[in-house]
Order: structure tokens, then C-alpha cells, then sequence
């Protein structure tokens, strides 16, 4: 993608793909949004996807499939025990990640809950690289503490580091010394790093914290899902790498974990999930839960079609020209929002485009979720559906006390081979008029919070009538436009 240059110099990401199937888009003029946002408690995810327009929530569950990918799904073997199509899933697994045992689940949260009963106990520690939403969940509910260990540069919001997801290796060394190993549940690697804007680490980095986990004789364990852009990272960002294939990388890292899980939501753009386990003796510990939470061995929650698509999608995952386009069309979107002045993550990272909310809204205060408030304004003036990243996504203390996130972002997904560039444009656009706007927004509060992930399904209001002023706004910058 990144070789083709245009006789005008105009730099865009090209396809390397063509569009054989379309799902037609509605737009609803800007009263019905200001309507259904209303309905849905300010909250993106209640929103009905017949009411939005650009669905940037998340890249889970919704990337496009290949040609490849929907055959598969033709031949499935359906069978409750003992399919060839798990064994197929099973064999790609061990060929990419060269790990001997897999576990399917239904997905990474199922996973991480496998994960987390077996390894994590009252008090034990889970140093990481930076937590997800459903990975401290589980080790919280399981009594764990979760440490992170985010080098600085991970927490810059405008950055030139070409690796902001790396862990702080001397951290890390402290921590463990300082709790002794045995307190260390195991240590964890997130590629692509979702919460501080997809941002990933290195392969150097990685094998820093090999090291110091085989000092300790602690377990490595790699959280996969959003291992395309992390390799695509690699290969493009770390030196060392430029010449290996995506490949050669993949089992460059996978060869220095212990266990490498993965939402198939996200890696393999299927869904499911599944975790790689190096040794027989923690395969046996883990592999009792899956029967009782997921279903039998030979699918673990995953239906056999999503299975054979999922078994296509991670070959498909070592193809450069296939992973490429996330991270280019998210890069074409964040070097126009900075060209306009909108505060973004830089450098441009995976999954998507990260608003940086502490400076768009630098009035909004933190405990009243300037970065729900956005999102929530975003879909007023656009239809564009994003997702709340910043301290509503965060869980109060054991006290009920607020925990302000590091960073309030929204979070403007670009799920794989799913827009266009025109409509990338569009958001790019109508982020610039909210932008300017911003003066209009103000802040959200609770009208019902749930206890835990509450901002799955949370409702809130706005604290005044800015909603009706930013429409008013919009009438009269856009007149009759949708
Ligand atoms: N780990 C990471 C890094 C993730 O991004 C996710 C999901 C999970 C684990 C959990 O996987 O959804 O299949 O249970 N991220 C989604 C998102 C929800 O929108 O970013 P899951």
C-alpha cells in the first residue's frame, strides 16, 4: 500500500482490496439524533444501528471478511466433539504462534476469565503494560491487583515514539523484587495497546521483559487481539525488523510467551477466541474451565463457521497488504484531524483514531466524563457513533470513589476494510465543526450507574441544555443538510 506513489504527490492510503458486498446507510437528520441520543442515556452503546451512520464504536466483531474467509464458512464441520474444523483452527494456531496446546473460547473476556481464575488468587499481582477494560475486571474479581507499567512515553498524548505501548523495564524488575515472584500472577503484554490509543510495543521490548520474567520465573503471557497493527507496527517502526516478513515477526514474539490469548473479534476478524499455551502442565490447569464456561473442547463457544473464517483470517493476518490498512487509514485520519488543529493520540496508532479530550474540552471537568460528553456531541453533528474512553470506561474505588482516567479519549474505531475514504472525510469534517464548536459542550451526569463496567450500559444527561444549543448551531452552519 505505502509503495504506490500518486503522479500528483497527494498522499492516500490505497486498497489493495475491491468491495463485492454493501450494506446500505442511513443518515438521520440531526433532530432524530439529538432524539435517539437522548433515548439511549447519552450512552453510544445504546444507541440502534438503524439510527447511526459510521459505526466507529469498535473494530470487534465487525471487521469485513474476505472472499476466502465467507468459503470457509461453506465447509464447516458441525459437530459437537471432534470436528475437522477445529482441527484445522487448532493446526493454523500451532503453524503461526508455534505454541503446542490451544483452548478455544467464545472471546478475550472469556479468556481472560479462564486465565485469571486459574493463575490469579487473593492478593497476587498482574503487572502489565496497560490494563483493558475486561482484563482488570476479572483479575479484580479474582483478588488480583493489576500494576501497570507503561513507559512515560506511553502516557504523552502527543508523542514522536514510535513504540508509546512498551513497558518500563526497570519497573518492571522493581515490582517483582519488590513483591518477591511468587506474589506475581503472571506478567502481561497487550499488543497494540487499546487504551492509550492502539499504540504498540517492540519486539526489543518484548524480549526486555523476557528477560527479567526468566529471572524471576514468571509467566509471560501476550494478549493477541490487536496483534495486526502491533506487526505492521513492528515491521514498519523497529529497525531490526524492516527486512523479516510479518511472519518471521509473529513468531519472533510468539517464541518468547508463555501463553498467547486473542479476541477472534478483533485478531483473525471472525469471532471467538482462543488461548496458546506452551506447556502441557498449565494447558491440564486450564483446559477443565473451558467445558464449564464455554462449551466442549473442539469449539469452546465458537460456532464451526466462525471457526473455518477464523482459521482463514489468521493466514490472511500474515499478509502485509491485509494488515496495512487499518493503520494507514487510521494514520490518513489523524494527519488530517492535526492539520485542522483537532487534538488527537500521535503517532497515529491502531484500531483506531484517538481524540485527545483533555485538550478538546479542556472545560469540561474530569467528574463530569468530558469524554462521554464528546462522543455523545459527535453523534449529535454527525451520526458518527464513537466510544467513550477516559473515566466513565473506568471502575470506582472499593471506597466508590471516582478513579479519573490518565487520559479521556474518544475513541473513533475504523474497522477493517469497512469505509471508504469519502466517508472518512465526512468524519473528518463534521469532528473539525465540533471542534470548533467545542465553547457549545458541556458535561454529563449519571442518572443510572451500574456497578461494574458500568459504562457498557450506564445512562446519563447532560448537566445543562448545551445539547440543544449545539443543534441550534447545526441548523444554522448546515442548514437543510443531514
Ligand atoms: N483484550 C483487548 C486488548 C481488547 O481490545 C479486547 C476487546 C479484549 C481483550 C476482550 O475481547 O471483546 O472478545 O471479549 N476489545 C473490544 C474493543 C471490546 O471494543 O476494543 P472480547
Amino acid at each position: 500500500m505505502a509503495q504506490v506513489k500518486f503522479f500528483s504527490g497527494e498522499q492516500v492510503p490505497l486498497e489493495m482490496h475491491k468491495v463485492r458486498i454493501v450494506q446500505k446507510l442511513n443518515l438521520p437528520p440531526v433532530e432524530h439524533r439529538l432524539k435517539a441520543i437522548t433515548e439511549a442515556g447519552n450512552n453510544t452503546f445504546l444507541l440502534q444501528n438503524k439510527d447511526v451512520f459510521m459505526d466507529m464504536l469498535t473494530d470487534s466483531g465487525v471487521n469485513a471478511m474476505s472472499d476466502q474467509q465467507q468459503a470457509a464458512m461453506l465447509i464447516a464441520d458441525d459437530s459437537y466433539a471432534g470436528s475437522a474444523t477445529y482441527t484445522r483452527l487448532e493446526s493454523k494456531l500451532q503453524e503461526i504462534f508455534g505454541l503446542p496446546y490451544f483452548l478455544p473460547a467464545h472471546q478475550g473476556r472469556a479468556c481472560e476469565n479462564i486465565l485469571s481464575q486459574v493463575l490469579v488468587s487473593p492478593g497476587s499481582i498482574v503487572p502489565m503494560n496497560y490494563h483493558f477494560t475486561t482484563t482488570k475486571a476479572h483479575i479484580t474479581l479474582n483478588g488480583g491487583i493489576v500494576e501497570e507499567l507503561i513507559s512515560d512515553a506511553g502516557l504523552e498524548v502527543v508523542s514522536v515514539h514510535p513504540f508509546k505501548g512498551n513497558m518500563d523495564i526497570a519497573k518492571l524488575s522493581a515490582i517483582i523484587e519488590g513483591h518477591g515472584s511468587s506474589k506475581i500472577a503472571f506478567v502481561r503484554m497487550e499488543a497494540g495497546t487499546n487504551l492509550i490509543g492502539g499504540q504498540p510495543f517492540s519486539l526489543e521490548n518484548l524480549a526486555d521483559v523476557r528477560r527479567v520474567c526468566d529471572k524471576h520465573d514468571v509467566l509471560l503471557v501476550l494478549d493477541a487481539s490487536l496483534l495486526a497493527d502491533n506487526l505492521h507496527f513492528i515491521k514498519n517502526r523497529e529497525e531490526s525488523c524492516n527486512d523479516l516478513s510479518i511472519r518471521e515477526i509473529t513468531r519472533k514474539m510468539a517464541d518468547l510467551c508463555d501463553v498467547i490469548y486473542f479476541s477472534a473479534r478483533k485478531l483473525g476478524c471472525a469471532r471467538g477466541g482462543g488461548i496458546c499455551i506452551r506447556t502441557e502442565e498449565l494447558y491440564r490447569r486450564m483446559r477443565g474451565l473451558v467445558p464449564l464456561y464455554e462449551g466442549f473442547l473442539t469449539y469452546g463457544g465458537m460456532s464451526v463457521r466462525e471457526m473455518e473464517a477464523l482459521t482463514v483470517g489468521l493466514d490472511e493476518t500474515m499478509d502485509e497488504d491485509v494488515i496495512n490498512q487499518g493503520p494507514q487509514f487510521i494514520s490518513f485520519m489523524v494527519d488530517e484531524l492535526q492539520k485542522r488543529g483537532v487534538p488527537v493520540i500521535t503517532p497515529a496508532g491502531g484500531l483506531g483514531c484517538h481524540i485527545n479530550v483533555m485538550q478538546f474540552l479542556e472545560h469540561v471537568p474530569q467528574a463530569q466524563y468530558p469524554a462521554g460528553a464528546l462522543a455523545s456531541a459527535l453523534y449529535i453533528a454527525s451520526g458518527i457513533r464513537g466510544m467513550e474512553r477516559g473515566t466513565l470506561s473506568e471502575q470506582r474505588d472499593p471506597d466508590g470513589n471516582e478513579v479519573f482516567a490518565n487520559m479521556e479519549l474518544v475513541r473513533l474505531a475504523l474497522p477493517r476494510r469497512v469505509f471508504t475514504l469519502s466517508q472518512v472525510k465526512y468524519a473528518i469534517d463534521r469532528i473539525s465543526w465540533v471542534y470548533e464548536n467545542r465553547h457549545l459542550i458541556g458535561g454529563l451526569v449519571f442518572t443510572e450507574e451500574p456497578e461494574i463496567l458500568r459504562f457498557f450500559y450506564g445512562r446519563l444527561k447532560p448537566v445543562s441544555d448545551w445539547q440543544q444549543k449545539l443543534f441550534e448551531k447545526f441548523r444554522e452552519d448546515f442548514g437543510d443538510s443531514l
